[in-house]
C-alpha cells in the first residue's frame, strides 16, 4: 500500500526580480490577486488536496510571509473591538494550525531543485506535493487534489501537464510522453527550458509535483544545468531511469503570476469570477476598451 501525500513544500525563496522593486521588499509571492497573497492560493489548494504540513523553503527577506499565515494579536484585537466578523473571520482563515509549518531557508539562489532539496530533512522518506505559488491555478476541482487522485490509482510520481505554443518550450520543463494515452501520460523523459526545435512535444510542466522521496537522491547528484542551477526537472529525468512518472493534463486554468502579464490575467479572471465584484469590473473594463 503506498503513502498518503500529506507533506507540501513551498519553494518560496526566490528573488522575484520580474517583479522589481515591489519585490525589494515584498516577497514575490506576497503579490496579491485581489485581496489574497499568491501564496495563499497555493496553501489553500494544498488543504483541499489533504495535505497537513506545510514546508516553506524561505530566504532573506521573507518575513512578512510568516507573519501572514501566523496569529496576529493586535490586528484581531482592534477587529473584535469594532465587532467585524466579517475581516476577522477572513485574518483567522489563513492561520495555520500550530505544529503544522515549517519553515527552512535556502541561503543561496542555486535553483529550484536545490530548494526542493532543502527541505529533505522535514520530508523524510514519504511522497510529498511541490507547489510553485507563481503558477496559480482556477479549478473545479483543484489541482492538487486531482494529482493526488492519480497518484493513488498509479502509486508512482505525478507532474502537472499544460500543452503550450512551441514558441513556449524554453520557458518550461518539456515532456517527452509516451504514446497512445489520455489525460494521464506516461513521462518518457523530460527537458528543463529547450528551444522550440529541441522540445519533445508541446506538453509543458506547470508548477505542481507530487514526487517520491528518491528524488532528494536524484538531487544530490545532479549537476548545474540551465542557468547554471540545480533543477528539478533534470532530477527528473534521472529518477526516471528507475521509477515511473506520470503527468496529468489538469482541468483548470493557469496563470503564469511569475510575469506581470500573467498576473494581470489572473486578476481580472479572477475579479470577473467573484460574485461581488464580477459587474464592477466588467463595466471598468469596457469603459476602458472603449476610450482606447
Ligand atoms: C520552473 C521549472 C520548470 C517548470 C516551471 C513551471 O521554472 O523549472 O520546469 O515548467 O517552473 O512554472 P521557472 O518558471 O521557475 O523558471
Amino acid at each position: 500500500m503506498h503513502k498518503k501525500v500529506k507533506k507540501a513544500v513551498f519553494p518560496v525563496a526566490g528573488l522575484g526580480t520580474r517583479f522589481l522593486p515591489a519585490t525589494k521588499s515584498i516577497p514575490k509571492e506576497m503579490l496579491t490577486v485581489i485581496d489574497r497573497p499568491l501564496i495563499q492560493y497555493a496553501v489553500e489548494e494544498a488543504k483541499a488536496a489533504g495535505i497537513e504540513e506545510f514546508i516553506f523553503v524561505t530566504g532573506r527577506g521573507k518575513s512578512a510571509l510568516e507573519d501572514f499565515f501566523d496569529y496576529s494579536y493586535e490586528l484581531n484585537e482592534t477587529l473584535k473591538h469594532r465587532g467585524n466578523k466579517q475581516d476577522l473571520d477572513a485574518v483567522n482563515h489563513v492561520v495555520l494550525d500550530p505544529g503544522t509549518v515549517i519553515y527552512t531557508r535556502q541561503q543561496e539562489p542555486l535553483g529550484l531543485g536545490h530548494a526542493v532539496w532543502c527541505a529533505r530533512h522535514l520530508v523524510k522518506d514519504e511522497p510529498f506535493a511541490v507547489l510553485l505559488a507563481d503558477d496559480l491555478i482556477e479549478a473545479k476541482k483543484p489541482c492538487l487534489k486531482q494529482m493526488v487522485e492519480a497518484y493513488e490509482e498509479c502509486a508512482s510520481n505525478v507532474v502537472a501537464l499544460m500543452e503550450v505554443d512551441a514558441k513556449e518550450s524554453s520557458s518550461y520543463g518539456m515532456v517527452r510522453p509516451g504514446v497512445g494515452q489520455d489525460k494521464t501520460v506516461k513521462i518518457e523523459g523530460v527537458v528543463e527550458k529547450p528551444a522550440p526545435k529541441d522540445s519533445p512535444s508541446n506538453l509543458a510542466i506547470v508548477g505542481r509535483y507530487i514526487l517520491h522521496s528518491d528524488i532528494f537522491d536524484a538531487l544530490e547528484s545532479v549537476r548545474a544545468g540551465k542557468n547554471g542551477e540545480i533543477q528539478l526537472t533534470d532530477a527528473i529525468s534521472q529518477l526516471l531511469k528507475r521509477q515511473e512518472f506520470y503527468g496529468l493534463k489538469f482541468d483548470g486554468a493557469r496563470y503564469d503570476c511569475g510575469s506581470k502579464h500573467g498576473l494581470i490575467e489572473a486578476t481580472i479572471e479572477m475579479a470577473l469570477n467573484r460574485p461581488d465584484m464580477a459587474s464592477e469590473v466588467r463595466s471598468i473594463i469596457k469603459q476602458m476598451v472603449n476610450k482606447k
